[in-house]
């Protein structure tokens, strides 16, 4: 949510500053700006929409001298998405970029006000720049100044501070929002996350909380002392790059497949599940008597299929909470509760800040993240990286899947050291889900042109519905949300069962109704829920296993799954959905990488 990026160093801050902003767009992109270091003046340049915007406004003045420049897109949380919005902001002789969101910015801002200070934007940052500024010009000491205000401010931030009187010099802190510094060849640079510095160097270092640090051309010096770890890392910027596909989105579908064998290799040994490389030892999985998910959007669905299995193989008793309630309403947890916090991003504020009540409250935490060395990642007890490598599409695809297929591993392995399931039976499911369900997810990709046709009959309604039973509505549900936030049809997921308590009376002449009927001994009642609705004039599509006998006359439209056990089945069903709403998205137009009003990394409440 919002990314910035800044660079120190020996040529083209301009150029290396507005790269990693065309990078860092999925995180916000609504607004953008930069302020370059030129002849010992702050010169800024901004716009509302996209750093497409930016480049043409950039286009044209010679910037090659620039040397030091700090960059911001943005996702508009105080004040609407405008020029006076947009970042960096300037009080005085400072000049900032943030992610995050300055909560006691009003009190901020009208004690400033009675000292005399200006402010023109509605923003909380430009609040946090003048207070910044206010300490900075009573004391000339920028050290002070920044720890003063931080001290000040409440909420979550990652800064990027330049200062007129300081040349080519950036100075950075983060308080409970990411940032990364890295170490080239030809200077240092920071970033809201490592995909956007990949272009320029692999040397990194995570800031701590509360660490503040100051990037020169030569070093970079954390100010509460020691050198920064620098690490390497071993992504690479092709991972990155489009490869040829429309959108990042479709690459990313069609590398799911891949990204799930390489999330579950290292954790299969002699055919057995095997999370040892992650420090879960047997004892740990004994151990677990209650789970609770926690999570936000996809990775919360993620979190519902997960339950299902968990609770039909370890007979453990798993409950799923949105993040953003489980902070504030925490359930009555007992002892022996694992708190399993699963995030793609490994930043989002609510999952973290779950994953610290959580501690807080003397419970194991394991965080399931695909973004390594990220603020949840660092803090669980436990964690088991997703290996799905960068995702850029707004909308998560890849991450999804080895979300859910690295949580399958889980409850079979915890069945097994529970006791739960033998060993025949534990190989048997891992074999399934390391082979079978890259496999499926390989057919349906195949028969793309298939659901191209099902998305040329939804695309022009304003409502759809998907409907499923147990691990089919667990399903819908990451169905619905896809479709929705890349299409902007409205859509709902209903439990299949539930539809006619209410909603059915929102069904009309053609709109459509989506079933997934994947188990085979809830077929009888998916059809039955598909003629009610079929009944009162609904075009109903059903998605079924290959099993499911006379569906020619219980839908208008069936696409049937590949065959293949119920862990197959979510993988086929799964690549299912995310094609019909990628095709509806695409034949409406829409801007399937960027969302409006989406952000991919949501670091604020
Ligand atoms: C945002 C994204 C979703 C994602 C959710 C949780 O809303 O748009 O795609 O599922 O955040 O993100 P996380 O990084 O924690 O998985």
């Amino acid at each position: 949510m919002c990314g910035i990026i800044g660079y120190t160093g020996i040529n083209e801050a301009v150029k290396k500053v507005t790269k990693g902003l065309e990078i860092l767009e999925y995180r916000g992109y609504d607004s953008v700006g930069i302020c370059a270091c030129s002849n010992g003046k702050l010169e800024i340049a901004k716009a509302k929409g996209r750093v497409s915007e930016l480049k043409r406004i950039l286009s044209g003045e010679p910037r090659e001298n620039v040397l030091c420049a700090i960059g911001h897109t943005r996702w508009a949380t105080h004040g609407a998405p405008s020029y006076v919005n947009a970042h960096p902001h300037r009080v005085g002789r400072t000049c900032l970029v943030h992610n995050g969101i300055i909560e006691n910015y009003k009190e901020i801002k009208s004690r400033l006000e009675g000292e005399g200070v200006n402010f023109v934007s509605d923003t909380d940052t430009e609040v946090g720049c003048g207070l910044i500024n206010y300490y900075y010009e009573k004391t000339k000491d920028p050290y002070n100044a920044i720890l003063s205000a931080s001290a000040e401010m409440k909420g979550s931030y990652a800064l990027a501070i330049m200062l007129e009187d300081e040349e080519n010099t950036i100075y950075a802190i983060r308080q409970g929002s990411p940032l990364i510094i890295a170490k080239g060849k030809d200077g240092f640079y920071l970033a809201s996350d490592l995909t956007a510095l990949i272009p320029f160097t692999k040397e990194y270092y995570s800031l701590n909380e509360g660490e503040l640090v100051r990037l020169s051309k030569n070093e970079a010096i954390i100010y509460q002392g020691g050198e920064p770890e620098w690490k390497i890392t071993d992504m690479s910027f092709e991972a990155s790059k489009k490869g040829g596909y429309d959108h990042f989105m479709l690459k990313e579908m069609y590398e799911q497949p891949k990204a799930i064998k390489g999330s579950l290799t290292s954790r299969i040994v002699n055919g057995l599940p095997d999370f040892s490389s992650d420090g879960l030892d047997k004892s740990f999985f004994e151990k677990i008597k209650e789970i609770h998910i926690v999570a936000c959007g996809s990775a919360m669905h993620a979190g519902l299929v997960a339950a299902c299995l968990i609770e039909k193989s370890a007979l453990v008793p798993t409950s799923v909470y949105i993040a953003s309630e489980y902070r504030y309403n925490p359930p009555i947890t007992r002892e022996g509760t694992l708190v399993i916090v699963v995030s793609q991003s490994g930043e989002t504020a609510d999952s973290l800040a779950s994953l610290r009540h959580a501690k807080e409250r003397g419970l194991t935490t394991l965080g399931i993240v695909n973004a390594v060395e990220t603020t949840i990642a660092r803090e669980a007890d436990f964690r088991a990286y997703t290996y799905a490598g960068p995702e850029i599409a707004v909308a998560t695809t890849k991450g999804y899947a080895t979300q859910v297929s690295l949580l399958g591993l889980f409850a079979i392995c915890l069945a097994y050291n529970k006791g739960e399931i033998d060993e025949k039976n534990a190989k048997a499911l891992t074999e399934c889900l390391f082979f079978e369900a890259p496999a499926v997810m390989e057919n349906v990709l195949i028969r793309r042109a298939q659901l191209k046709e099902i998305a040329k009959q939804i695309y022009e309604r304003d409502d759809i519905f998907y409907i499923g039973r147990g691990i089919d509505y667990a399903m819908s549900q990451e169905a619905s949300l896809k479709l929705k936030e890349i299409s902007y049809i409205h859509s709902q997921a209903y439990a299949a069962g539930e539809l006619k308590h209410g909603t059915i009376s929102l069904i009309e002449d053609g709109t459509p109704v989506i079933a997934i009927a994947t188990q085979e001994a809830l077929f009888d009642k998916m059809d039955s829920n598909i003629k009610e609705v079929r009944a009162r004039g609904a075009k109903t599509i059903l998605i079924c296993h290959e099993k499911m006998q006379n569906t020619e006359g219980c839908a208008d439209i069936v696409f049937k799954l590949p065959k293949s056990s119920y862990l197959g089945n979510i993988f086929s069903s799964l690549m299912t959905v995310q094609l019909i709403a990628y095709e509806t998205a695409l034949l409406r137009e829409c801007d399937i990488d960027k969302p409006k009003n989406l952000a991919k990394s949501v670091t604020v409440e």
